[in-house]
């Protein structure tokens, strides 16, 4: 496995695989690496000759209140991990190497105003700026991305379509501790008993589920209204004294416009503070 820091050394690589003929898979990452992003490394491998995983925490995504200085890094541990999925190149650029003086910007309309959008306004065309950009630089033939991050998979689709980059978007299974909770770098933040309340965003999860499954099968011609499953899901998440919830809400799966009713594919997703941490989960949910 090599390490590389700059543009030209990744594209250098990546035109010596493609002139032997390899096909080559692409994770976008931020580090401080763990199961979940080791699943869409694992996925990657299988379907790919090459790997490349890229590294960065990416300051055009974080808002100025935001932990873009404290975000957690371990270069060490996650060249480790990257080696035990066999990753072929990471790509570990400084902020300097991606971003000099940027006049140009990616941003979806739309998909981006709602759910994590609402509260992070810039948050979604940092992401789509940066992903576009690795986009270029590794010209991957599939790209990796999780479903925690449903909001971000849904635009980054959506931006695919809408640009005609040559690149498979594939959608990765979300990743949870025993307890339930889903595996993120930000996990790190939490206390003791911060950690134990997180686990109540995925009895909120389950809940739903739950929900829309018992009224599937009891009244299976009553299509069900997006207000009741939220109240069922809010209802669980109140219970926990250091819970605050920033949103949650039922919107299209394809658009990200909240729906008056489950009439049709949703995503049902959260954001929810536990202390000073801001902590994100979902479900999918198709209607026959
Ligand atoms: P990061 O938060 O490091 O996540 C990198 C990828 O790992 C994302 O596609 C995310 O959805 C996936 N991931 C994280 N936790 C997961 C879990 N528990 N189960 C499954 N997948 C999980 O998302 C970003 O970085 C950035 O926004 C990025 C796309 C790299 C652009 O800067």
């Amino acid at each position: 496995m090599n390490i590389v820091y700059t543009i030209d050394a990744v594209r250098e690589q990546v035109k010596a695989w493609k002139q032997a003929g390899l096909s080559v898979g692409y994770v976008p990452t931020m580090g401080f690496l763990h199961e979940g992003h080791a699943s869409l490394m694992k996925q990657a491998r299988q379907d790919n000759d090459k790997v490349v995983v890229s590294i960065f925490v990416n300051p055009t995504q974080f808002g100025p209140t935001e932990d873009l200085d404290s975000y957690p890094r371990d270069l060490d541990h996650d060249s480790d991990l990257c080696e035990s999925m066999g990753v072929d190149l990471i790509f570990h650029p400084e902020p300097s190497e991606m971003y000099v003086d940027p006049k140009a910007y990616v941003n979806i309309v739309g998909l981006s105003d709602h759910l994590c959008g609402a509260t992070r306004p810039i948050h979604f065309k940092g992401v789509c700026t940066v992903v576009s950009k690795f986009f270029n630089i590794v010209t991957p033939d599939r790209a990796y991305f999780g479903q925690k991050d449903a909001q971000q998979l849904a635009i980054i689709r959506k931006m695919v379509c809408d640009l005609n980059i040559p690149v498979t978007i594939v959608g990765v299974p979300i990743v949870r501790e025993q307890d339930g909770l889903a595996k993120s770098s930000r996990n790190t933040y939490l206390n003791d008993a911060e950690r134990k309340a997180a686990t109540v965003l995925y009895k909120s999860v389950l809940s739903g589920q739950t929900y829309l499954q018992e009224q599937a099968k009891t009244s299976p011609n009553i299509v069900v209204s997006s207000q009741s499953v939220l109240d069922v899901m809010t209802a669980v998440i109140n219970e926990e004294p250091l819970a605050k919830i920033d949103y949650v809400s039922v919107v299209d799966a394809l658009t990200m416009e909240p729906v008056e009713t489950i009439d049709r594919d949703v995503l049902v997703a959260m954001a929810v503070y536990i202390g000073k941490t801001r902590l994100i989960d979902n479900f999918s949910y198709a209607v026959d």
